[in-house]
Parts: C-alpha cells; sequence; structure tokens
C-alpha cells in the first residue's frame, strides 16, 4: 500500500504542449473535487507562465529535472502518482521510472516508444512486480482505444456467446487530428536510436516484441506494410502509424493476463480509406505519406525538410483544431465456429491530444483513486491489465471515449 503522500498526482511536463492540456483537463474535471495534485517540469518561470494562463493559480509547482536524480527522487516520494508528458521518454524518461519503483509510486504515461519500453521491461518488471508497483506505458491514442477497445469487446462476447473472438482486427474507419512537435521528436528519436543500434529494428518489427521474455508467440505477422482491398471490411486498407505500438501492446495485454483468448489469439490493425479508385487512391497516398515519414534517416535531406515542415517541441493542433477532431475505429471479431461480430470505439477531440489528455488523466486519476476496483497486479503493465473495468468507466464517463458491441 502506498502510504499517505501529499499529492495524488504530480504531473511531471505541465509546461509541455499535452502536459498543458492535461493540467487544464484536471483543473475543469476535479475542479469541486477533493484532488491533490501539483503541476511539475524543469523551468520554474515557464510553469508558472502556463499556471497563470489556465487560471490554475492555486496549484503547486514541484520542480524536477531529468538528468538531476535527487530531484526526481524527492518529487516521486511526494506522489501516489507520477502522470508524465516529458519525451522522447528513451530521452528523460529511465531515471523517473526507476525511482517511481524505488519510492513505491504508481506511474503512467503517453510513450510509444517501443525500443524504450522494451529496456524498461526487461530492466524493471520483476523489481516492480515484487515492490507492487504498477508502472503504465502507453495511455494516450496510442495504445487506449485499442488495447481497451479489445478488451471490451472480448468481455461482451464472452457473456453474449459463452466464448472468446480468436481473431480481432481494429480498422481506423476515420479520424481527423494533428501532430505536435513533442511526438515528431519522440518518432525521430526512435529512427535515430535505431540507426545506430540495429538490434532497434529487431524489436519494432518483431510482432511480440513486448512480450514477456521467452512466452510462447502466436500467429500474428508484422504488421500490413501494403495497400490491399479487404472483403470483411468492404474497404481498401492500408498501414496504420500506430499499428507498430498498438499490437504489440494488445499482445502484452494478452500474455500478461495468461492468454485468456487462447494461444492462437490473433490481433492487428489497418486504416480504411474507402472503395473503388478513390479507397485505393487514399490508401496508397497514407502508406506513402507513412513510408516518407519513417524513411528520413538522420542527416538526410528528407530528414531536414520533414524537420522544417512539422512542428518544433511545444508546439502541436491549435484548440479548433483538438476541438474539431475525433476518431471512429471499428472492431471485426471472428469466433471459434467462423461467425462474427463487431465492435466500436470512438472518441471526441483530436485522437493525439484533446482525447490523449483526457485519457491520460483518468488513467492517473484511476491509479491513484481506484486501486481497489483495479486488478490486483503490478509491474510494467499496460492500461488494460493495470486498470481493467475501472479505467473503461472513466473513459465512458468522464473522457469522451465510446465502446459498443453489435452482435
Ligand atoms: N501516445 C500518444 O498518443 C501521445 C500523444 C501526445 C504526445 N505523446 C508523447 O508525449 C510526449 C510529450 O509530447 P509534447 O508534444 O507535449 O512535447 P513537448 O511540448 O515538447 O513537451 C515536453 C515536456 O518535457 C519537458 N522536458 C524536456 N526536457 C526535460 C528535462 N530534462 N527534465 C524535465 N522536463 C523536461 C519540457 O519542459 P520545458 O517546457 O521546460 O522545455 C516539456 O514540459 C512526447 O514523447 C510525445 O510523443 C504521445
Amino acid at each position: 500500500m502506498v502510504s499517505e503522500r501529499e499529492y495524488d498526482i504530480i504531473l511531471w511536463g505541465a509546461s509541455g504542449f499535452t502536459g498543458r492540456l492535461v493540467a487544464e483537463y484536471f483543473l475543469s474535471q476535479y475542479k469541486d473535487q477533493d484532488l491533490k495534485w501539483a503541476m511539475a517540469g524543469r523551468n520554474q518561470q515557464k510553469l508558472e507562465e502556463v499556471r497563470s494562463s489556465i487560471s490554475g493559480d492555486h496549484i503547486p509547482i514541484v520542480i524536477a529535472d531529468s538528468m538531476d536524480s535527487a530531484s526526481l527522487d524527492a518529487m516521486t516520494q511526494s506522489a501516489k502518482v507520477i502522470c508524465t508528458t516529458v519525451g522522447p521518454y528513451a530521452k528523460f524518461g529511465s531515471k523517473l521510472v526507476a525511482s517511481c519503483i524505488a519510492h513505491k509510486t504508481d506511474y503512467c504515461d503517453l510513450t510509444g516508444e517501443v525500443q524504450w519500453m522494451r529496456r524498461m521491461i526487461d530492466k524493471h518488471h520483476a523489481e516492480a512486480t515484487a515492490s507492487g508497483v504498477r508502472i503504465v506505458h502507453t495511455c494516450g491514442f496510442d495504445s487506449v482505444p485499442s488495447d481497451m477497445g479489445v478488451y471490451f469487446l472480448q468481455q461482451e462476447i464472452k457473456k453474449d456467446k459463452g466464448v472468446y473472438a480468436e481473431h480481432v482486427k481494429m480498422r481506423v474507419k476515420a479520424m481527423k487530428g494533428g501532430m505536435s512537435g513533442g511526438t515528431y521528436a519522440s518518432l525521430s528519436n526512435v529512427m535515430e536510436e535505431a540507426s545506430k543500434d540495429k538490434s532497434i529494428y529487431k524489436i519494432l518489427f518483431d510482432p511480440y516484441g513486448l512480450n514477456p521474455t521467452d512466452s510462447p508467440k502466436g500467429e500474428d505477422k508484422p504488421d500490413l506494410a501494403k495497400v490491399l482491398y479487404e472483403e470483411e471490411s468492404k474497404s481498401w486498407i492500408a498501414p496504420f502509424i500506430m499499428a507498430g505500438i498498438n499490437t504489440k501492446v494488445v499482445r502484452r495485454s494478452h500474455a500478461l493476463s495468461g492468454y485468456p483468448y487462447g494461444a492462437s489469439f490473433k490481433y492487428d490493425e489497418a486504416m480504411m480509406t474507402g472503395g473503388g479508385f478513390s479507397g485505393r487512391a487514399k490508401g496508397l497516398m497514407t502508406a506513402g505519406v507513412m513510408g516518407i515519414m519513417m524513411a528520413g534517416k538522420p542527416g538526410s535531406l528528407l530528414k531536414k525538410v520533414t524537420d522544417k515542415v512539422l512542428p518544433d517541441p511545444g508546439e502541436g493542433p491549435n484548440k479548433q483544431e483538438r476541438e474539431n477532431g475525433f476518431y471512429n475505429l471499428k472492431l471485426f471479431a471472428t469466433l471459434p465456429d467462423g461467425s462474427q461480430v463487431q465492435g466500436r470505439v470512438t472518441g471526441d477531440k483530436d485522437p493525439g491530444y484533446g482525447s490523449t489528455s483526457k485519457m491520460l488523466g483518468e488513467a492517473a486519476v484511476c491509479l491513484a483513486r481506484d486501486k481497489d476496483q483495479c486488478p490486483d497486479v503490478a509491474g510494467m503493465l499496460t492500461p488494460s491489465t493495470a486498470m481493467g473495468d475501472a479505467y473503461l468507466a472513466r473513459l465512458q464517463n468522464h473522457a469522451g471515449l465510446s465502446f459498443n458491441y453489435f452482435k
């Protein structure tokens, strides 16, 4: 049990683009409730400016720099939960994870950096499990809708049909949003690390790259890398940029839960781009844009051009773009007898920031407040394995997500 701490939650990275949105969310959603939280970062003046711009002058400020272990330890000891938006996580996050485990502080973040998660799992899973600490990566658009969507759908199918689906396909039907400089910096850092250490590609291309070491592998293949027509969704489908993270997280959840859906459970993700000639053309364009973003090697002209075009750290989609954003994800499930059912996950606001800031905020509150309703587990976890039904309820009641099952 976590002893009495000064704060329920410390939000580290509150001066950044996404951190500021999470701070605004806590202020609006938990204004009249007894949530003890603080804004943290490395720069007092910047934090004060953000705090005053969001009319949160009563919110305490905590200073902690990723390079200063003592400041991290002081921070992690004073909170039940650290909620961090300081990225790239591979550059700035490792000492924080270690400090949280050392001081028995639960943790959630927004990382999508698979190579870093692998390192953290290998280094800390046993220790975090033994210490009873819950470290939860990927509490944003990657990978909450996928991970919680599969968790939700499988429970509904089990209740309705008495079995679990043996294959689930997530298809992005529609989404609208933009990218922040912090996300681009994190993506660039993955490619930079991979260009220096080729073993990282092995992790990125291994469908089971986040599974427990030596755990049995299933039948999943690497993520879709081409454009093809799919009967089931009656649409052309194209690679989805987040699939490389989400599919691994869903498979880790399955492994950590003891393989309830069976050893041959399969999961994949793709984007639906519509039917006919225009669907195919849109698919090819989607694949092309993704290819360009991934192909820009550090120092290359292509990388210099994308660096110029995409936002700098601290920048991202404006309020109107966030408010007008949304996502609609379809889930196609095949049961052991070959019959099919569908599910759907939707979110209001843009996926990457408007919705992500609410998903992360609710993950932090869930870890801080709902421990009794969460699964009794610890270690390097995923959203569904760490928080299960308690988080599902919060996402639907507070964070603008909906989960549907269609028989
Ligand atoms: N999974 C998802 O769906 C999702 C969605 C959105 C974002 N993200 C991830 O979230 C992270 C943040 O994105 P963002 O756009 O908010 O980035 P950002 O605007 O660049 O913010 C980064 C934050 O990190 C802080 N920081 C940098 N170096 C630090 C250090 N040495 N010590 C302490 N704090 C430090 C910055 O503080 P200063 O203000 O002092 O510079 C700032 O508060 C990225 O890794 C991004 O990929 C993921």
